[in-house]
């Protein structure tokens, strides 16, 4: 087996969008209780968050966080987080069957973002409430003073405005599990009528409407196609979510799910592109990727939890090798699509299917796929290039020609830096490949980075990481020649200047 490869520096395919390497932070099981926030943790600083958790999200370099849910948003009402804490109301929190303590809400969010250098992306309540809510509270996080809502903020102690930029309209509306669920039609119309509102409040703002909660959901494509019609004008982005899982233990079939994903963008782009014909329109609606990851690990330990508990252990998924590796691939497939997906969010950032995990009142650690987001977030900022690649391939279970190898590259032009993300998907073999870069003269390998294990089911826990990047991956240059060994199953980042 053998693979070859041309790059080129001409061979744009669009600057990368650093929001690509967002997150997200919902009111959901130990992800801000015990997770963020722990206010009696040794770790704890003056506003109760976690100092070690801080140090973690911040080694990521995570431009964005989308907050607060989630299913959870959908019956939120934004009030009861803000003002004095011992007056904020104890909640049923009805998405996830918990008791929400509000001891957290817009203003601590926003507080923690600026600890770990993110912006924040607020979502709506367009479940249980609609226009009226989300003007409010844009007004309340974004307006100077003089009003109601504003001059509410600073008598919190906010004087001045948090200028949220992005925001959600809504959650998932079209799936039956949401609260106050809605048919294309139904959504379409609150989230144009929303987002008009909210315009006339900030017109500085950016809007994602609700595309739908995955590909299998019997009305996508039409949800899109539906709910772009109502509010092509009104908005920035639509969003795609997209979970996956290897629940048939086929590792073959699982590591070729991000052509799937692949298809998906794809989709939701010629969904994008008929509403702008149809309706003549000079715009351009991007992509907001804002809910993505591998979950299941953790389904059936969720279904055995009691209701009404305060922070209880949710979708708690201890990841293995093997996920890291479909980590790394999905994040290939958005530095594929630079050019319309410009925003992505890792789902979510603690605790809760996340690369962070913490133990209450102990450690914070590290999953095996914190090391594919970490490297493509540090490194794949700049040119996403399109890579001329000729693989061998496979065919699973579900998919045919699926190529072994998948690769992005990244060009810094400003540090003159070029960067290949690359997965070998192949389960025994590893494989050579010989990549063209004449037009990169003179460049010579700055670090080759590898995350490789014999047991694609091997895990981190607090106590040790057996699933760790090491240094020594083999590659060279060799006039204008580029010759990598990619060991079988790896993750690898290699990095030239
Ligand atoms: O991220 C977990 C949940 O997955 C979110 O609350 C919801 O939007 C999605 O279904």
């Amino acid at each position: 087996l053998k693979a070859k490869m041309i790059l080129d520096k001409n061979y744009k395919i669009a600057k990368v969008d650093e929001r690509i390497y967002g997150s997200f932070i919902e009111h959901l099981g130990r992800a801000v209780y015990g997770g963020v926030y722990e206010s009696d943790h040794p770790e704890a600083d003056d506003q109760g968050f976690r100092k070690d958790v801080i140090d973690l999200v911040k080694e990521l370099q995570v431009p964005i966080i989308r907050y607060p849910g989630g299913n959870m948003v959908s019956a939120y009402n934004w009030e009861d987080g803000v003002g004095p804490k011992n007056d904020r109301p104890r909640r049923l929190e009805l998405a996830w069957r918990t008791i929400e303590t509000n001891e957290v809400g817009t203003n601590e969010f926003a507080d923690w973002a600026q600890k770990v250098n993110s912006q924040v992306m607020m979502a709506v309540n367009l479940g249980t409430r609609g226009i009226d809510a989300a003007r409010n509270l844009l007004e309340y996080t974004n307006h100077p003073g003089g009003t109601y809502w504003s001059d509410l903020r600073k008598s919190h102690g906010y004087e001045a405005p948090h200028n949220i930029k992005t925001w959600c309209l809504g959650n998932e509306m079209d799936g039956p599990w949401q609260i106050g669920h809605k048919t294309a039609d139904e959504y379409g119309r609150i989230a144009a009528e929303t987002a008009k509102a909210m315009r006339l409040v900030d017109p500085s703002i950016e809007l994602v409407a609700c595309g739908s909660s995955n590909t299998q959901m019997p009305t996508f494509a039409e949800w899109e196609a539906t709910t772009l019609d109502h509010t092509y004008e009104h908005v920035d982005y639509i969003s795609l979510h997209q979970y996956y899982g290897n629940h048939e233990n086929d590792p073959a079939n699982y590591l070729a799910k991000n052509i799937d994903m692949d298809h998906f963008i794809k989709t939701v782009i010629s969904i994008c592109d008929y509403i702008k014909a149809k309706h003549r329109s000079k715009k351009t609606i991007n992509l907001s990727f804002d809910e993505w990851n591998v979950w299941y690990h953790s389904s059936e330990a969720d279904k055995q939890l009691e209701p009404w508990l305060i922070a209880p252990p949710q979708l708690e998924d201890v990841y293995n090798f093997e996920d890291a590796l479909l980590v790394g691939s999905m994040l290939i497939t958005f530095l594929q699509h630079a050019d319309r997906v410009k925003m992505a969010c890792m789902a979510q950032l603690v605790n809760v299917i996340a690369p962070i995990m913490t133990e209450n009142n102990g450690r914070a650690w590290k999953q095996t796929i914190y090391y594919p987001y970490m490297h493509t977030s540090v490194y794949g900022r700049g040119v996403s290039l399109k890579p001329i690649l000729s693989s061998p391939k496979y065919d699973s279970k579900d998919f045919t020609d699926v190529p072994y190898i998948d690769c992005a590259a990244v060009y810094n032009e400003e540090a003159e830096e070029l960067t290949l993300f690359m997965v070998n998907k192949h389960l025994e073999e590893s494989i050579p490949l010989s990549c063209d870069i004449r037009s990169f003269e003179n460049f010579r390998i700055i670090g080759h980075t590898v995350l490789e294990n014999d047991d694609l089911k091997a895990v981190n826990t607090a106590a040790k990481q057996a699933v760790v990047p090491h240094g020594k991956g083999n590659s060279k240059v060799d006039d204008g020649a580029l010759e990598i060994i990619l060991p079988k199953t790896s993750w690898n980042v290699i990095r030239l200047k």
